[in-house]
């Protein structure tokens, strides 16, 4: 793979400038095509090779299964691929500029590959648990080429002071990249006709206090 930018410096700018006004960012043609051809292709065999986990809602102990909120099927990052080293080396230095322009003191990024079956979904929700979740800013990669305008699919966001009010639906086409504040950007996906795949990610802050371990997952 070539030493080509994973995503162009001249969009961090916008970005924070929209996080700020909005609280959310869009962007189209966001990653380099060649790396999200990869992590493509790459979550495909995983969806290929039963290596994927039904994904579940809570942290730690509160982790448990509810298909009735959400149907994705997830693989965690863990650098094993090219592609996933540079996906994620790119999150680093997005981690950087962010906490340089926003004082945010952003730590590390967690991220996993989504897998959504044909008529699955995610109901209305914010990213950040209760409790001591620390979930400061969501990201979500789009890998799927060419996604059918009548597929379902989208990811809408809601208004954080009216959860009733869609400030906008996102088409989930590879390169495609959003993110959002955590814990006040409520946000869904609709059921889709199509195997989607996604790679949600969040930036943390540290919670871990006094002794307590802030469960990592
Ligand atoms: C999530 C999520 C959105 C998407 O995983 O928390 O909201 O479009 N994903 O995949
Ligand atoms: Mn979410």
């Amino acid at each position: 793979m070539s030493a080509r930018p994973v995503f162009d410096p001249q969009r961090l700018t916008p970005m924070v400038d929209a996080l700020v006004e909005r609280g959310w960012y869009l962007a189209e043609g966001f990653i380099d095509a060649e790396l999200s051809q990869a992590l493509y292709a790459e979550v495909c065999r995983l969806a290929e090779q039963d290596a994927l986990a039904a994904a579940g809602i809570g942290r730690g102990s509160a982790h448990h299964l509810r298909r009735d909120i959400r149907g994705d099927a997830i693989h965690w990052l863990d650098r094993e691929s090219l592609a996933q080293r540079r996906y994620l080396t790119a999150m680093g230095e997005l981690q950087q500029s962010l906490n340089r322009a926003l004082y945010l003191g952003l730590f590390e990024f967690e991220a996993h590959f989504a897998h959504y079956p044909p008529g699955s979904f995610y109901k209305p929700h914010v990213d950040s648990f209760q409790g001591r979740a620390n979930r400061m800013i969501s990201t979500v990669l789009y890998l799927n080429p060419d996604w059918p305008v009548d597929a379902g699919g989208e990811m809408v966001i809601y208004s954080g002071e009216d959860a009733s009010r869609e400030l906008t639906r996102v088409r989930p086409e590879a390169g495609t990249f959003v993110c959002f504040l955590s814990e006040s950007v409520p946000h869904e996906v609709l059921p889709t006709r199509l195997p989607r795949a996604s790679i949600a990610g969040w930036f943390r802050r540290n919670a871990s206090l006094g002794g307590r371990v802030d469960p990592a997952r």
